[in-house]
């Protein structure tokens, strides 16, 4: 978990951890489909329910936060690329009703190729540097994006399913890490469709990739629905179980509820 500093609420009686790191939060999966956007949309607007927060969408070439917020950017990467130093990133990302600024990815796939890594990686160090949260969204594999996103976050969410193509995969993911020494103690592991039967438990996974899943989404027709209309399960449901359980993590990297830690656990 991030570093905290404890303090009692008065309240409650009950101790409240102050976060001590503003999160930047990489979600993660090599696989395809596995359900990343719909991680990274629901927690970004669980985190902007509590502070000032900002989602990226690194997913470069077929990104698709702007479909799963239902966002019209006035400005994408590419044009925060563009106006280079002549403009402050923060004013040109655009807002969701939630509060949540978002960047999202090129529209197009040929000017996203085109866009040089360092030079996108240079806005988003402008943003993080702002000091709100800031949730990364990612292509499936390894690429110079997710990499990149790797190198920056605070803490790593891998989004894995109970399938063995996605366990195997999610195997790779930390191996990958621990050979470019990359410190595995910030990857959240994060089981999607938990429920889905289909051959593999929670255990499973959580045996497979030798860490404790902080939090375990079910297959949901709410979440898919979400996507489909622009609007994720936190906006749309906020009391529903599931988005309880992503504002639980939310708060648990902002630091702001021991509770939610010990909660938002299996
Ligand atoms: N727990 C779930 N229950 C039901 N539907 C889900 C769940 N998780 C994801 N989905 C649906 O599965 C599809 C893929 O999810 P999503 O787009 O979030 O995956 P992704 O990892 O971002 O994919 P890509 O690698 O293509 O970017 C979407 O239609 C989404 O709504
Ligand atoms: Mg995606």
């Amino acid at each position: 978990m991030i570093g905290r500093r404890h303090r009692r609420d008065d309240t409650t009686g009950r101790e409240i951890a102050a976060p001590t790191e503003i999160p930047v939060v990489a979600v993660v999966s090599p696989k395809g489909g596995n359900g990343k956007t719909t991680v990274s949309s629901n927690l970004a607007v669980g985190l902007a329910h509590r502070t000032d927060s900002v989602i990226i969408d690194l997913d470069i070439h077929f990104g698709d936060v702007e479909y799963a917020l239902r966002m019209r950017p006035a400005h994408r990467l590419d044009d925060l690329v563009e106006a280079g130093n002549r403009r402050d990133p923060m004013t040109m990302l655009s807002t969701h009703p939630s509060g949540l600024e978002v960047l999202c990815a090129p529209n197009d796939p040929v000017a996203a190729d085109r866009l040089s890594v360092d030079d996108a990686f240079a806005v988003v160090d402008r943003i993080v540097a702002a000091g709100r949260p800031v949730v990364l969204d990612t292509a499936g594999g390894i690429s110079d994006y997710s990499l990149g996103a790797l190198d920056r976050a605070t803490r790593v969410v891998m989004v894995c399913g109970t399938d063995v193509p996605s366990v195997q995969a999610g195997r790779k993911l930390l191996d990958t890490m621990r050979r470019l020494d990359m410190d595995l103690d910030r990857v959240d592991l994060l089981v999607n469709r938990a429920d889905a039967h289909v051959g593999l438990s929670v255990d499973d996974v959580e045996t497979a990739l030798d860490r404790h899943a902080v939090i375990t989404i079910p297959e949901h027709s709410s979440l898919a629905a979400g996507m489909n209309s622009g609007s994720p399960v936190t906006e749309s449901s906020p009391r529903s179980p599931i988005a309880v359980a992503f504002r639980h993590y939310a708060d648990v990297l902002l630091g702001i509820d021991m509770a939610a830690a010990v909660t938002g656990r299996r």
